[in-house]
């Protein structure tokens, strides 16, 4: 797909009244932020708009708030507009109201979208009374380009215009190296806890990869669909004929070593031993071994979610040992994914990727299918579709 006529840069901005949409769905522990890189990563957007014009208005959701209610305090925006104001050195008025948002006319953001009723339905008064809040829609809100609500959808349909931020470009351009045109050989990594919610890219990966490594729990129901005792490790029953035909595919590399506890030591085993007892909560050390050769060969990497419960240092030897070795190899490195991101940050090697993207299912999302519902419906009005 050619986006190059939804970029910021074919439009003109002067003195316009801007809609931006952006992702600020961060962790927060009361009102500190445990990390600020969605709001670091919106700064040349924002920056860049400003240059142009000083009406600028701030969309962004927050957590999963019920609609039509009064915002409880770990759903406000608050102390993201303080971060804001921070990092861009400038006052970020917080408005409570679309009436408060659409007589302002300067920089402003809007409570968290998602408290407003008829958001997440994508319903179309909500999007009519969004797009009549400015001229313009710009959406680099990647992290949410895979859901088609109001404030990243249904808007749209009825404002004059509409393109990408340079986060949404950036990251477009990065992913491409993945899907389009990738250096290969391309090694994929996979993990997480779940098949049911990596089916889709697995099987998506399978087609553009030389090899594709899946650890964490979603390997679990791999060695049970192989008919290993995997003990008392997690697994999804219901998904065994699934990974029956996962592991059909050549690409698939699976680790045949992993660490278990049984509720006391950490262990390292072989998974044809594996005790009634036994929980598997790393891939572990002999694993990082086995799978150095595939990351010494490869021209491009992508990796999505930890292999291993990484939060417990006892088990994040697999997962940190894999990201050291990712780190130092020359191929090109694309991470995405708010724990794997997390599992770099942890080891200190964030810098060493070549590229992080802000999406966690938005990223996954995009490799499955090669585009998203927002890009799309932005570029198809660009296209005069
Ligand atoms: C994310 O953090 O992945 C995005 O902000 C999307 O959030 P959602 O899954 O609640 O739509």
């Amino acid at each position: 797909m050619n986006f190059e006529k939804s970029f910021l840069s074919s439009k003109n901005l002067d003195d316009k009244a801007v809609v931006l949409r952006v992702d600020y769905n961060v962790p927060l522990e009361g009102e500190t932020l445990l990390d600020d890189e969605r709001l670091v990563r919106s700064i040349p957007t924002i920056e860049y708009i400003l240059s142009k014009t000083n009406n600028l208005k701030i969309l962004s959701h927050l957590g999963r708030p019920e609609e039509g209610e009064v915002i409880a305090s770990e759903f406000t925006l608050a102390p993201i507009a303080k971060r804001l104001s921070e990092l861009l050195d400038k006052e970020v008025t917080l408005v409570k109201s679309l009436e408060e948002l659409k007589e302002s006319k300067n920089l402003c953001m809007l409570e968290n979208i998602r408290s407003f009723e008829g958001e997440k339905n994508n319903e179309d008064e909500l999007s009519v009374a969004l797009s009549q809040l400015g001229d313009i829609f710009i959406m680099d809100a990647f992290g949410t380009a895979h859901r088609k609500q109001a404030s990243t959808f249904g808007i749209v349909n009825y404002i004059e215009e509409a393109c990408f931020g340079l986060l949404i470009e950036e990251e477009i351009d990065a992913l491409k190296k993945i899907v389009i045109s990738p250096e290969k050989p391309l090694l994929g990594i996979i993990g997480g806890s779940k098949i049911s919610t990596k089916i889709n890219v697995i099987e998506s990966l399978t087609n553009h990869c030389d090899w594709l490594i899946v650890g964490g729990a979603l390997a679990n129901t791999c060695y049970a669909a192989q008919g290993k005792n995997i003990g008392k490790s997690l697994f999804e029953p219901s998904y065994l004929e699934v990974a029956k035909k996962i592991i059909e595919h050549p690409q698939i590399v699976i680790p045949t070593f992993v660490v278990t506890s049984n509720g006391s030591e950490a262990r390292e085993k072989s998974v044809n031993e594996l005790s009634d007892e036994d929980v598997i909560l790393d891939v572990g050390q002999q694993s990082v071994e086995a799978f150095s050769q595939y990351i010494d060969e490869a021209n491009t990497i992508v990796w999505n979610g930890p292999l291993g419960k990484f939060e417990d240092d006892r088990f994040s030897k697999g997962t940190e040992g894999i990201a050291k070795k990712v780190a130092e190899s020359n191929a090109m490195t694309i991470i995405g994914g708010g724990e794997t991101l997390a599992a770099f940050s942890k080891i200190k090697m964030m810098d060493s990727v070549d590229y992080a993207s802000t999406g966690g299912g938005a990223f996954l999302e995009y490799i499955e299918l090669g585009s998203l519902p927002s890009l799309e419906i932005i570029n198809q009005k660009n296209l005069g579709a």
